[in-house]
């Protein structure tokens, strides 16, 4: 009996502090990974072939998720979902806001992960024996690219990143978090007619990465994009109680299109430099 009680405890404490782990829904990681693994060089595609799972039958966007179902096992880990900033700032300052807020260690956060899991998966191909697990490097980088282009990685704090905002999405009630996350992907599936992968297709024309040449992933760039969307598009005209329906989903969709096409672009990209053999020669 009291042990029960103890359980039931710990995971409502668990569900109030991290409600904001999760990045993208399923849809929209799949599609960051689908765009990302359609555009890399050969070198790139074929170490991404070798480190996925054999159950993934080389389809990274089957495995672009995982990092959101080992969450619980792995509680380190929730931290580096996110990068929210000073309440009502709309840009993003790595030494103030790369932090888990819940022990306040520094450096850890979304931009912050995708630098550790770039620089483990620069080992790739070396002689040296990595000390990382590089399979799940490139799961982490992954799916970490996809949740850094969604606006509402780079929320606020107080309101952990639209996760204590409640809506009427339509007509039903829902996490302004969630909406960015999933909702409006699923009702531009409904309304547009679209399957997944005519979905892919329309979103990823037109994009070019803005990394510069000698970095191989600009993570706090993509942080600073998200930051300034989120109170620009996300935030505004949403906050608690409103009603969020077409006038909100027809001018937002696009952006959502345009975050999804740019992580994926940008995803190819930094595979593409990290599996570029001039880089891991240079480890
Ligand atoms: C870097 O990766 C290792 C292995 O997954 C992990 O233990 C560590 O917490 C990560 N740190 C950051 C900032 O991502
Ligand atoms: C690497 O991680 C994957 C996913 O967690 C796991 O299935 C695999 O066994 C690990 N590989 C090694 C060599 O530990
Ligand atoms: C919301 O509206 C849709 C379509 O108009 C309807 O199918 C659905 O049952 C409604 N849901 C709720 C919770 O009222
Ligand atoms: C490409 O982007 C430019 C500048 O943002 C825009 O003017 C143009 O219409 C876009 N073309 C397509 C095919 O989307
Ligand atoms: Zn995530």
């Amino acid at each position: 009996m009291g042990s029960y009680r103890i359980e039931i405890v710990v995971i409502v404490s668990l569900m109030v502090l991290v409600p904001n782990a999760k990045g993208w829904g399923k849809d929209g990681h799949a599609i960051v990974c689908k765009i990302g693994q359609g555009r890399l060089s050969s070198a790139a595609a074929e170490a991404v072939s070798k480190l996925l799972p054999r159950s993934a039958e080389n389809e990274l966007a089957s495995q672009c998720s995982w990092p959101d179902d080992v969450r619980k096992v792995i509680p380190w880990s929730s931290a580096l979902h996110f990068a929210d900033t000073a309440d009502s700032v709309c840009s993003y300052d790595h030494t103030r806001d790369c932090v888990d807020q819940r022990t306040g260690v520094k450096n850890r956060c979304v931009v912050a992960a995708i630098s550790n899991y770039t620089n483990q998966l620069l080992q790739y191909g070396t002689y040296t024996q990595s000390n990382y697990n590089l399979t799940e490097a490139l799961l982490f980088l992954s799916h970490f690219i996809g949740d850094i282009h969604q606006p509402l990685h780079c929320g606020f704090v107080s309101d952990l990143g639209g996760n204590t905002i409640n809506v009427l999405w339509y007509n039903t009630t829902q996490k302004l978090h969630r909406v960015w996350d999933d909702n409006i992907i699923e009702t531009e599936f409904e309304r547009f007619d679209e399957d997944f992968d005519g979905l892919v297709d329309a979103i990823q024309k037109n994009i070019t990465e803005h990394c510069s040449n000698n970095d191989i992933s600009c993570p706090a760039l993509y942080a600073s994009e998200s930051a300034e969307d989120s109170c620009k598009w996300a935030y505004k005209d949403a906050t608690e109680g409103s009603v969020l329906d077409d006038e909100y989903f027809l001018s937002r969709y696009p952006i959502v299109n345009l975050r999804l096409a740019q992580g994926g672009v940008r995803l190819a990209a930094t595979l593409n430099r990290i599996f570029n053999t001039k880089y891991a020669a240079v480890i």
